[in-house]
């Protein structure tokens, strides 16, 4: 009999559910994409219910059920900060105590219950920070590893630092709250005016576009960073443990001024402050890196945790080293903990043989949901939409390829939905990167949003290292690298391009052209790659290799198929509603081709209602 272990992660944000059989991965899915709302923190009901479908058996054949931290820990974490700052704090402390006594102490029952009352099997929960170790370790290509996980906050840890061998991890050091990397981060996220746990990503998009002028600033004062990588904050800039802000008056003054107002304009000390806790962070990444390097003299090291997703910090790590090799988890953050409590109780506490695949185990993060051209048509038909059926691959990808050369937007609908936050080929919106006007066309007519952020490139894996500063052959399927664009793929830049790059307005600074992909080349000439390759991409890599032979052009614009704030689209409804509510030219919903110009006017979308349906992230 098999053995099936359930992990979830729930009640902060991103809940998700992981199925493991014997090991083996079976299906993993955030919430959020189920219920559309982004980052859910609710029990992720749906996401469980997919997973039992997707492994084929009902709730009372799971072995075990797994939860991603231990919330009594958390709890007393929680308690022992508003007693260690009262009477400051009571305002956080009289919104937080409530919801604890309340809902998140009784867990057990709340997962029994959601459950559905057939659960027979054990209710395991394991560690935090743990369950990002083991997320990174087992399903990586190597016997032995180096393990670092950051953060913001688990129950107690921040960072840790440790050892992954055959089918055990162990923790040899952990950073403790309040002096925490994630939260340092989140801190200038909230102050230059982005959402925390969210927009931590736009301010290392911003980053770019600064001086790091206030590195100095931020070591003297606020932070120090300790040769082993770690850091030690100095509480009076933050409000954090005892209000409801993340940073304090006196941050405010050493900074010049109150945080900018979402959707402000952006300005120089912004991109330099965005620049600044940049360099921070990269630093820390680094010291923590070579110390782990230090106590283990391994040559591979796994990274979890949402500051693993810093795809800049870990361009450099690996450009840098001290480690040859690099794996990270792609739900690097706390969705990624369903999964690693789950592979945590196989190997750690069941002591299963674990074994280990050259590529990793993780299929490409392609964990979630797919749906039959049967199922896709029968949805199209009720709706009354207009589709071509290509039943020959070969007449389809041609199609596309020919249709992206036209500089049409294309929604590519394949296969098993991702796990984790990028959407890597199979749930994408996909255009030319060589044509000018694709950043600005995506950005304003798909995604509705004026960004100053280009978007990211997939590249053929056979050719990363003839378009970026790469090694040849070097995997990055999972998009969470930084690495710039090699010189003979950029373009000089005359004198009116020059003026432009110092325009206030930070959207005539990307629209310059730098590259003959400028779609995907950022003001630094970086780029946020992902390899595609034959074995973990399938079709999509059939269709950038056709692209290639029309145009001799390698890379492919990736972006999520989604608005701005709206969570990745899961189903052929969602995507058929979002191509129906924004400028996309074009749908393949698997063999199923859709023209916007050819759909009945009476489902077109309005794009207004559609988009005041989501929250701005
Ligand atoms: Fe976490």
């Amino acid at each position: 009999m098999a053995t099936h272990i359930l992990g979830i992660s729930a009640f902060y944000h991103d809940s998700a559910a992981a199925l493991i059989r014997d090991g083996e991965i079976i299906a993993a899915a955030q919430e959020e994409r189920f219920t559309r709302r982004k980052h859910d923190p609710a029990f992720p009901r749906n996401a469980i219910n997919y997973c039992l479908n997707e492994g084929g058996i009902n709730t009372d054949e799971l072995d075990y059920v797994t939860f991603y931290e231990r919330p009594l820990v958390k709890f007393e974490r929680l308690l022992e900060t508003y007693l260690a700052f009262a009477p400051r704090g009571f305002a956080s402390f009289q919104r937080a105590v409530p919801l604890w006594v309340n809902h998140k102490l009784d867990m057990p029952r709340q997962i029994i219950a959601g459950l559905g009352g057939q659960f027979r099997g054990d209710l395991c929960f394991t560690d935090h920070h743990e369950s990002h170790a083991a997320s990174a370790f087992f399903p990586s290509p190597f016997e032995e590893a180096s393990i670092l996980t950051l953060d913001a906050v688990g129950e107690w840890g921040t960072s840790s630092i440790g050892v992954g061998r055959g089918n055990k991890i162990s923790i040899s050091q952990e950073m403790r709250f309040p002096h925490s990397l994630g939260m340092l981060y989140s801190a200038f996220t909230y102050y230059t005016g982005f959402k925390v746990n969210s927009g931590e990503y736009k301010l290392m998009g911003l980053a770019p576009y600064g001086e790091p002028r206030f590195v100095d600033v931020i070591l003297e004062k606020v932070a120090s960073i300790k040769e082993d990588g770690s850091l030690w904050l100095d509480m009076s800039y933050f409000n954090y443990c005892q209000g409801l802000t993340m940073t304090s008056e006196k941050f405010h003054k050493l900074f010049g001024g109150p945080p900018r107002k979402q959707e402000g304009a952006i300005t120089e000390k912004d991109m330099d402050l965005a620049a600044s806790v940049q360099v921070v962070c990269e630093h820390v990444v680094l010291r923590a890196a070579r110390h782990a390097h230090r106590e283990s003299g391994l040559r591979n090291l796994v990274m979890a945790g949402g500051v693993a997703l810093n795809c800049v910090a870990n361009g450099r790590l690996l450009r840098e080293g001290p480690f040859e090799n690099i794996w990270i988890q792609p739900a690097a953050g706390d969705a990624g903990g369903a999964m690693g409590s789950a592979l945590l109780i196989w190997y750690q506490m069941l002591d299963k043989v674990r074994k280990i695949n050259s590529d990793d185990s993780q299929r490409g993060s392609l964990l979630g949901p797919r749906f039959s051209n049967g199922d896709i048509r029968l949805f199209l038909d009720s709706t009354g939409a207009s589709y071509e059926y290509a039943s020959d691959e070969n007449v389809l990808i041609d199609r596309v390829a020919r249709l992206l050369n036209e500089e049409k937007v294309i929604g590519w609908f394949q296969g098993r939905m991702e796990y984790g936050p990028r959407a890597l080929g199979c749930r994408s919106i996909i255009g030319d990167a060589r044509s000018p006007r694709m950043q600005q066309k995506m950005n304003l007519k798909i995604k509705f949003r004026e960004s100053f952020r280009p978007f990211a490139p997939c590249v053929l894996r056979d050719f990363v290292d003839t378009v970026f500063e790469m090694r040849p052959n070097e995997d990055s399927p999972y998009m969470l690298l930084v690495a710039p664009v090699r010189d003979d793929w950029r373009l000089p830049l005359g004198r009116d391009e020059l003026s432009k790059l110092k325009d206030p307005d930070l959207r005539v600074r990307v629209a310059v052209q730098r590259s003959r992909v400028p779609a995907i080349t950022h003001v630094d000439y970086s780029a946020r790659v992902q390899t595609v390759d034959p074995d973990r991409h399938g079709r999509f890599y059939r269709l950038m290799n056709r692209f290639y032979e029309l145009t001799r052009c390698p890379v492919v614009v990736n972006t999520s198929f989604n608005i701005r704030g709206e969570p990745i689209v899961c189903t052929p409804e969602d995507a058929y509603r979002c191509f129906m509510a924004t400028d996309m030219d074009c749908l393949i919903l698997e063999n199923q081709i859709l023209m916007k110009d050819a759909q009945p006017s009476g489902v077109l979308q309005d794009a207004e209602n559609y988009r005041a349906r989501y929250e701005l992230d």
